[in-house]
């Protein structure tokens, strides 16, 4: 789909030379976000295949506490559109998939056969669940990309908890992570590969080591500046503000609906 070499997409994600790729991993490094699609919708086997790529990922103890929701209906991705702050992607991609966190399964089996199931409003059978859904996800793109598709991800999907929970009618134990735009890139739309803090500053060998961010404003701001953002704010200014309370847009309404979902709670 993409057609940057492996030295090209390392010297944009890096900013540096690359060094020898094997030509494998080189494709898992041109993934960018794509949220322009052409208008071509996916064969109910493509979805199918999909599916069972994201199923085929690995899951903590073969729980698999997740599931995945499909909205094709117009009127239904129009409203569920709004309910993930009206990004016009959410509209228009081909498909669109929710992801859960699912206590609700698991419970139903293990209570059916006499079990109290009552370790699952722990954080960690939350994490657990959070970990199994994202990692699904995360296969089911990596198969999406190797076979010409494009996807974005949406966690605007939290913005609305208990709207979510009604749209898509969910029972106690299940609550939306996020959502995921899956079609063929649209041609006359670029979607440009995003540089990425340099390996020195995020993997480390044997013990943590704090070693700031490197080069990674500068490089970022020249993105900026490349694709008409504004290229006068570094990553550090952005992030900042991004991880402030003004930009939770609802999501403060999580930890309360995850309670009243029985998840989470100890
Ligand atoms: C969990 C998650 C939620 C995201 N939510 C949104 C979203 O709501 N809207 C959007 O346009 N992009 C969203 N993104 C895409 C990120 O902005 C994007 O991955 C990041 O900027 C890096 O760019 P790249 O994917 O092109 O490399 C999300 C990504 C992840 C992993």
């Amino acid at each position: 789909m993409w057609t940057e070499s492996s030295e090209v997409a390392w010297n944009k994600r890096y900013g540096e030379e690359a060094p020898r790729i094997d030509p494998v991993h080189a494709q898992f490094m041109l993934h960018r976000s794509v949220r322009h699609f052409a208008e071509d919708l996916l064969s109910k086997e493509t979805v199918q295949s999909l599916i069972a790529c994201a199923q085929s990922a690995s899951t903590s103890s073969n729980l698999q506490l997740y599931s995945i929701i499909s909205v094709a209906d117009p009127g239904r991705r129009a409203q569920l559109a709004e309910l993930c702050a009206n990004q016009a992607h959410v509209l228009r991609a081909p498909l669109f998939l929710a992801f859960f966190a699912d206590h609700y399964r698991v419970k139903q089996a293990g209570t059916a056969v006499g079990e109290q199931c009552s370790g699952l409003d722990y954080n960690e059978f939350y994490t657990m669940a959070v970990i199994d859904a994202s990692l699904a996800a995360e296969r089911l793109v990596c198969a999406a990309e190797a076979s010409g598709l494009g996807v974005c991800y949406i966690g605007a999907l939290r913005n609305n908890p208990q709207g979510v929970a009604d749209f898509f009618e969910l029972p106690p134990g299940v609550v939306g992570l996020f959502g995921l735009c899956v079609g063929v890139p649209a041609i006359n739309k670029d979607a440009s590969l995003k540089p990425r803090i340099g390996q020195s500053s995020v993997y480390f060998e044997e013990k943590y080591r704090s070693s700031g961010l490197g080069d990674y404003d500068l490089r970022m701001s020249n993105f900026y500046d490349q694709e008409g953002m504004k290229g006068d704010v570094t990553w550090s200014m952005r992030s900042g503000r991004r991880v402030g309370e003004s930009f939770l847009t609802g999501r403060e309404a999580l930890l309360p609906f995850l309670h009243k979902q029985g998840m989470d709670s100890r």
